[in-house]
């Protein structure tokens, strides 16, 4: 088989064959087939999209590229979420969920285009180590019930070298790949249910409700597909999660959230939306892996939350990967963006935000950029947030070495509009689909 032949068969809007998808995905992760005809399939896809049954081949083919990891004795469950800015819900469902006796084996992205991702964010953890092998693994989720990994050269190696490669092609924001990517990792790690939170904004792969509900039907119709139980939230991405957008600073939150303490001058009940959310989607894992109703799911999320029982397994699983939360490192320095006029915080171009960050080097522009953990940026007004002239509307923490601060300037300075009169908030939680 051709590999050019397949990608003019896609450039012609034409659907491939399952054996077109196993070939071209098998050549691509063995290393026979170069970056530069995966690109060309890529943008092609992104451009002619595929159908269900090419969307499903794809996901198949990628998750026949590695090993699948079993867990007999125990119904694991994870969540995933399809893309954000500021997006650190991981850090805190995972323990939350895990304290509450739901095994959680999660296996996490790096950063994808404009978002973050929870493995860069871990990786501000001096120490943390995300590459563990498949035994050590399983292990974990065993023992401590909880364990954090990246894509391995056993388990979707061919989603690790196509996420890396989709990050520095423009072919992210496809509903086919994202598919293939979120569906194919996470049937491999071995759960039996998978809670999906489809983030829908201009911080979203998925800029329209229309948009983000197609995608969480695709995603629900895939799981189920594989005998996982399958449900999705769709939320706000209108504007980032929480305070704090960055590596470290996004870690510094989760933590002020498990402890119950101020973080760079703010009370952890600033963080109420980060909170909220975390909890309702452990909730959700926590009902899927019990059976139990949803209302009492959320009392025992709540209380691991408030005992400290999350935060102590947190702790306990960044000591066995490694980490040593006691050394994280924060910015120094702080550069303030201030209104120039009174009023409401009538909207924020989300994407801009994570560009912003990626320009400071909180994120990629190449494959092989290192990400750098300290800058951030923090949100002080949420959208619908009454504003006065002169009052900072983001601080962007840094240190004296951090690149790309004016560029960051130039973003930020323009990603809002303030309006005169009071604006509709957006709900954090727009829909939910079972
Ligand atoms: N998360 C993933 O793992 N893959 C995508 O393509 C988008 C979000």
């Amino acid at each position: 088989m051709l590999a050019t032949e397949v990608i003019k068969a896609k450039r012609e809007g034409l659907a491939l064959s399952k054996d077109d998808l196993q070939f071209f995905i098998q050549s691509y992760t063995n290393g026979a087939l170069p970056d530069y005809q995966m690109s060309a399939l890529l943008m092609a896809i992104f451009l002619k999209g595929m159908n269900f049954q090419e969307t499903l081949d794809l996901t198949q083919a990628m998750l026949d590229s590695g090993e699948r990891v079993e867990f007999p004795q125990l119904f694991p469950i994870d969540k995933h979420s399809t893309g954000g800015v500021g997006d650190k819900t991981s850090l805190l469902l995972a323990p939350i969920a895990a304290a509450c006796g739901v095994p959680v084996p999660m296996m996490s992205g790096r950063g994808l285009g404009h978002t973050g991702g929870t493995l860069d964010k871990l990786e501000s953890i001096p120490g943390f180590n995300v590459h563990l092998d498949l035994p050590t693994f399983k292990n974990q989720v065993e023992t401590l019930g909880l364990c954090f990994i990246g894509q391995t050269q056993n388990i979707c190696p061919a989603d690790k070298k196509i996420y890396a490669l989709r990050d520095v092609t423009g072919t992210v924001e496809s509903l086919p790949l994202i598919c293939a990517s979120i569906m194919s990792k996470k049937i491999a790690e071995g759960i039996k249910g998978l809670v999906l939170d489809v983030k829908v904004g201009s911080g979203a792969f998925m800029k329209s409700l229309e948009e983000a509900q197609a995608l969480a039907e695709s995603l629900i119709s895939i799981g189920e597909g594989h005998g996982l139980k399958t449900q999705a939230l769709i939320t706000d991405m209108s504007q980032p999660l929480g305070s704090f957008v960055g590596n470290a600073v996004e870690v510094g939150e989760c933590l002020s959230i498990l402890k119950r303490e101020d973080f760079m001058g703010h009370r952890f009940e600033k963080f109420h939306a980060t909170e909220t959310l975390s909890l309702e989607l452990s909730a959700m894992m926590i009902s899927m892996n019990k059976n139990i109703p949803l209302d009492q799911a959320r009392s025992q999320a709540r209380e691991a939350l408030d005992s400290g029982k999350a935060y102590e397994l947190f702790e306990k699983v960044c000591a066995k990967q490694g980490g040593d939360i006691q050394k994280l490192n924060f910015p120094t320095q702080c550069t303030v963006i201030s209104a120039e006029k009174d009023g409401f915080l009538a909207s924020m171009n989300c994407e801009k935000i994570g560009v912003a960050g990626i320009e400071m080097g909180a994120g990629r522009k190449k494959v092989t950029d290192t990400v750098d953990p300290i800058p951030g940026i923090e949100i002080c007004v949420p959208v619908g947030g009454q504003i006065h002239r002169g009052e900072p509307l983001f601080k962007i923490h840094h240190t004296s070495d951090t690149p790309g601060l004016s560029p960051a300037q130039g973003l930020l300075s323009t990603c809002f509009q303030i309006s005169d009169s009071p604006v509709e908030i957006p709900p954090l939680i727009q829909k939910r689909l079972s």
